[in-house]
């Protein structure tokens, strides 16, 4: 049975971590657990500066309620069609301005990696915000590993495009493949992070696995899932949703509660899980990391170059 739809259905109950993290030893056997494995047995012990001590959301709304339109673009369409997608074998090709590129593998680039915990808030241009426990790792560790040269200005990135595995991609609802792209020293922030997991295990098919990036002051569009490749340039990239309109999603898309989205406002946002009569909750500049990533924006005017 296709993990990711598992994932779904037996967890749904077991949100208290104890319980899930007893759970574990039990499903390991799947490809993607035993990366969970290698991962636990790397991850840091202490809790993250910069984790949030705010409530995650549970497993189940973190895995049923998803953006992810190479599998369609219903919030229920990623974890019921992305059963059949294969996140392994896995390689990341990283090229452009580097003086090491070249294509590296899941394996390689995990056993390279300090793993830790982060527990961010998640906040979607869409209005609606999820607290997550990332497990990840820098990706200023990476880029440092493969030797950024002076050149480069920007970090491109593109997710995978199998349109046998990924039924959305089947559909020109996008141009794929999906493409993000990051400023270099906004790349190089420590609260930027590629995510290989969460809760503590393998990265669900529907959250991006098995790599995807996460940078908590923006946006979520800006999270591109399921990377298969790493490009440092001299110039801006282009990027999907600013392509498809760049009025309405510009590149930089830091969280902004004063600037709107041309169609609906942007100083609040629903928690999702809140249930029904939850008081929405006001949104904070730069998803409330401004002390980490204001620095990177001085002179910068976030109401026009957005
Ligand atoms: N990455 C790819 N490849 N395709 C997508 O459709 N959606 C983005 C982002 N990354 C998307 C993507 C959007 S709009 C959001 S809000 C987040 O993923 C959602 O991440 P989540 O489903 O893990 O909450």
């Amino acid at each position: 049975m296709a993990i990711g739809r598992r994932i779904g259905l037996d967890w749904s109950d077991v949100t208290p971590k104890s319980v899930w993290m007893s759970r574990r030893s039990l499903l390991v056997g799947a490809g993607s657990m035993m990366l969970a494995g290698a991962a636990q047995a790397k991850m840091s012990g202490a809790p993250s500066a910069f984790s949030t001590d705010e409530p995650p959301n549970s497993l189940e709304d973190i895995t049923t309620y998803n953006n992810f339109y190479e599998f369609g673009s219903g919030k229920e369409d990623p974890s019921n069609n992305s059963g059949n997608f294969k996140p392994q074998p896995w390689a990341v090709q990283i090229d452009g301005l580097v003086d090491k590129p070249g294509s590296y593998g899941l394996e390689d680039i995990l056993a390279n990696a300090a793993l830790e915990e982060r527990i961010y808030r998640f906040r979607c241009v869409e209005a609606w915000s999820m607290v997550v426990p990332w497990v990840g790792f820098e990706l200023s560790a990476l880029l440092n590993r493969v030797g950024v040269q002076p050149s480069a200005k920007f970090v491109a990135f593109e997710t995978v495009v199998r349109p046998e595995e990924m039924p959305g991609q089947q559909q020109g609802i996008l141009d794929w493949p999906y493409r993000e792209g990051l400023r270099l020293d906004e790349a190089m922030n420590p609260l930027t992070i590629l995510a290989t997991g969460l809760y503590d295990e393998a990265l669900p098919n529907q959250n991006g696995a098995p790599i995807r990036l996460v940078v908590p002051w923006k946006y979520g569009f800006k999270s591109i899932k399921s990377i298969v490749r790493i490009s440092l340039m001299d110039k801006m990239p282009p990027t999907t949703w600013n392509m498809l309109n760049a009025r309405e999603y510009g590149f930089y898309s830091n969280v902004n509660p004063k600037v709107d989205h041309p169609r609906w406002s942007q100083a609040s946002e629903r928690r999702v899980g809140g249930g029904f009569f939850a008081k929405r909750v006001d949104t904070q500049m730069f998803n409330g990391y401004g002390d980490e990533v204001a620095s990177l924006y001085t002179g910068q005017d976030l109401t026009k170059d957005y």
